[in-house]
């Protein structure tokens, strides 16, 4: 082989070495994998087991976009404490893109830009989005727990309020839209948003017949902001149920 030759020839191996090994899981993270899905029960975790590197590759994209905040679990084990606030709150005002029920509602600054976008596009299949709760304190979500308890008995409020410290309200990053009821969900914009939310970030925290695994009923109104990335992952490896990919998402950064 001429000097020349045999140049490009390393080069080329070279490349080939880098490509595969940037894509590839080391056998420390494919370990991990299997440690984390071992002790999870979900029917789509064979399919990332079957495609590791896939699934690594597209888990990463969403973790290194520097928006830690929008992935924290925060479910009935996993609390947040009393003085957590989010740093970046801003007050919802009256405006042309979506509607307010009160004049109250705050949420983080990303999570209010993505929903001016989402309702641009409500707005142009003519639909005006109402949004209905927002942020809560740790101390409000307290008040609000008590005061179903005191309606419904604990039982049943356990099943659709969180108490203080476990609602993804006080993330300032969950949004309940329209009548907060069940007949939500057939009107245009319960419709509308069941069909377009996660193309714009949003995704459905408490889906119907999960119960046993989000804690929760269905709740057709409410939506956590994660991003469009994150949205597409839990779409596409975790049988788009959020809790999963929340769970999967908390057991792989705390490993780190
Ligand atoms: N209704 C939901 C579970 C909350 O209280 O955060
Ligand atoms: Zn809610």
């Amino acid at each position: 082989m001429k000097q020349s030759k045999r140049f490009i020839f390393l080069i080329c191996v070279c490349l080939f070495v880098f490509a595969t090994s940037c894509s590839a899981a080391t056998n420390a993270e494919e370990i991990k994998l299997a440690k984390i899905l071992g002790t999870m029960n979900f029917s789509s975790k064979n399919e990332i087991l079957n495609n590791k590197n896939q699934f690594l590759q597209e888990l990463k994209a969403v973790l290194d976009n520097d928006s830690d905040f929008l992935l924290v679990l925060v479910d009935k084990t996993h609390f947040l404490q009393p003085d957590y606030v989010p740093e970046d709150l801003i007050p919802l005002k009256k405006n042309d893109l979506y509607n307010i029920s009160r004049n109250d509602l705050s949420l983080r600054i990303p999570v209010e830009k993505a929903l001016q976008v989402m309702s641009r596009g409500a707005k142009k299949d003519g639909i005006t989005l109402l949004v209905s709760s927002t942020y809560r304190s740790y101390d409000y979500q307290k008040k609000l727990f008590a005061r179903y308890v005191a309606q419904d008995g604990e039982a049943l409020a356990e099943r659709y309020s969180a108490r203080a410290g476990t609602s993804q309200h006080q993330l300032g990053t969950a949004i309940d839209f329209g009548s907060i009821t069940d007949e939500f969900a057939e009107t245009k914009q319960g419709r509308w948003l069941y069909d377009h939310a996660a193309e714009y970030g949003f995704s459905l925290s408490f889906p119907a017949g999960y119960e046993d695994v989000t804690g929760y009923m269905w709740e057709c109104w409410h939506y956590r902001y994660i991003g469009k990335e994150a949205c597409a992952l839990q779409k596409k490896w975790f049988g788009d149920i959020q809790q999963y990919m929340m769970e999967f998402i908390d057991a792989w950064t705390r490993e780190d």
